[in-house]
């Protein structure tokens, strides 16, 4: 017998059928809601947490044209009303709803349903870092490449195995350059390593194995 329950083994509507739970069920209303429809806004008077019974939504981040999804919600997930964020029905939904305070009172009691918020709001916030990424870093890594490319231009040394350039700046400097830290700099050349982009030759040197392949991604980026 396993001694913990993974959290992606843990469904919170199956835990509601048990015994333990005949509590908590009888505070919440099942609603349904056709696929497409806008559930939740954030302006959302009422402060409601509810759980999926059957279908999927999406949590989304929507400014003008653009949106950025955060989280998609499925059965035996738990939610709440009470985010900046939309809930989107994504097919046919049905949702058990209750008033955030009433389920505060019960929550104590329930530790698997903890665990359940934990498993949602773990998932938002990967989501979350990955779009701060693409919006933070997307720039950086555009300047970083431009910097690399201008170098090469200037004082690259081709070799059969690559473009062989001297950095001629310490990270600091170059994070400098580009306006980030030398963290974020050490993060992305990692990336770009990892991509088998570039090699490491040492601390100052760097081998760019296909120029020509970094110049045609750079306008990708
Ligand atoms: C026991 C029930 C809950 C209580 C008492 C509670 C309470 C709160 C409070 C006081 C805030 C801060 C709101 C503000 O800054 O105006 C908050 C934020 C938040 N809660 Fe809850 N919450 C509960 C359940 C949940 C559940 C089930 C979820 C989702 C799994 C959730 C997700 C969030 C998120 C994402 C935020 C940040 C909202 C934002 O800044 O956009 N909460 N919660």
């Amino acid at each position: 017998m396993p001694t913990k329950m993974k959290l992606t083994e843990m469904n919170l509507l199956r835990l509601f059928n048990s015994p333990d739970y005949e509590n908590l069920l009888k505070d919440f209303t099942t609603q349904r809601f056709p696929k497409k429809n806008l559930i939740y806004s954030p302006f959302e008077e009422k402060n409601l947490i509810f759980i999926v019974k059957s279908g999927k939504l999406r949590v989304y981040l929507a400014y003008e044209d653009k949106e950025f999804t955060l989280a998609f919600l499925e059965s035996g997930d738990i939610y709440s009303t009470h985010t900046r964020a939309f809930v989107q029905a994504l097919d046919d939904t049905e949702i058990l709803v209750c008033n955030t305070t009433k389920f505060q009172q019960q929550l104590s009691a329930l530790p698997e349903v903890s665990l359940t918020m934990v498993k949602v709001l773990g998932d938002l916030l990967k989501n979350s870092i990955s779009t701060i990424e693409g919006l933070v870093f997307k720039d950086v890594r555009r300047r970083l490449v431009e910097y690399l490319i201008g170098a090469a231009a200037d004082r690259g040394r081709h070799t059969s195995d690559g473009t062989v350039v001297e950095l001629g700046l310490s990270t600091e400097d170059i994070a400098l350059l580009v306006g980030t830290t030398r963290q974020t700099i050490s993060l992305i050349l990692n990336d770009f390593i990892k991509a088998d982009f570039l090699e490491k030759l040492n601390r100052r040197t760097l081998l760019i194995k296909n120029l020509s392949a970094l110049k045609d991604w750079k306008d990708l980026l």
